[in-house]
């Protein structure tokens, strides 16, 4: 049975209207990823970090998925082996494109995290320090269940054993600039895994995949999906 991994990036979501980081209009060129994006960010001004993910929270309820997300989540549902979706987005747009069980590996932005306790429960409103957490009741110590510079992603021994036992590996919509996700391709190489970099421009990876599909996600992915459906009839 073929086992495909796919790592999604902010380039999938791009053309749901929601910016990725490092392209000229991207979130790290309006805001600076240390004040929003670390644990010390949070403890100098939580209120401009709550404010930050209160935004992106808000826009991501306003998103819908693209074709791009709905192609994967067609893939799910008809491919003849076993596909594990793993994103470094905190938004929900695979899940409402109809994909299920995706390792969110930075966390979820439609989650809320208590720094006291580790209790994780979902949350949809503004988000503020006057929030108490759900479990314990301790108040201040509500933040957004994502993963900041300098905090260890989730669910990485999962990942990993997943790499070590795929027979094709897929990276869509990320720069591959951020790690440990960007060393994934090589992860996978090393187990002979085919790759594939499906992305709207080369990024700084590209070398190291066997195979590059360019253009916009929303026509790529359903495309790619198509091509690998028919292969598996
Ligand atoms: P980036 O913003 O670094 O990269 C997005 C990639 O998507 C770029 O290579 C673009 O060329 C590509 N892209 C843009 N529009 C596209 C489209 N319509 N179709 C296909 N590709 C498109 O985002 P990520 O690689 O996801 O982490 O960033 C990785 C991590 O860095 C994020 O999870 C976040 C960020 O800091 C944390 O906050 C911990």
């Amino acid at each position: 049975m073929k086992h495909i991994v796919i790592l999604t990036g902010a380039g999938i979501s791009a053309e749901s209207g929601l910016g990725t980081f490092r392209d000229t209009d991207g979130l790290w060129t309006k805001y600076d990823l240390n004040e929003v994006a670390t644990p010390e960010g949070f403890a100098r001004n939580p209120e401009m970090v709550q404010a930050f993910y209160n935004a992106r929270r808000e826009n991501c309820l306003g998103a819908k998925p693209n074709a791009a997300h709905v192609a994967l989540a067609r893939l799910q549902a008809d491919f003849p082996g076993r596909l594990t979706i793993v994103t470094q987005n905190v938004d929900n747009l695979h899940e409402r494109g109809g994909s299920t069980g995706v390792i969110h590996m930075h966390g979820e932005m439609l989650s809320a995290l208590c720094s006291a306790c580790g209790h994780q429960w979902p949350w949809e409103g503004t988000m503020g320090m006057e929030d108490s957490c759900a479990s314990c009741a301790a108040t201040g110590t509500v933040r957004p269940d994502v993963v900041w510079f300098g905090e260890m992603p989730y669910h990485m021994d999962r990942i990993y054993a997943e790499l070590a036992a795929c027979d094709v590996f897929v990276a869509i919509g990320t720069s591959g600039q951020v790690y440990p996700a960007a060393g994934f391709v090589s992860e996978a190489r090393g187990a002979g895994a085919e790759t594939v970099e499906i992305n709207l421009e080369a990024s700084d990876n590209s070398g190291i995949f066997t195979r590059q599909i360019l253009g916009p996600a929303s026509e790529t992915v359903p495309a790619w999906v198509d091509e690998l459906l028919a292969a598996a009839e």
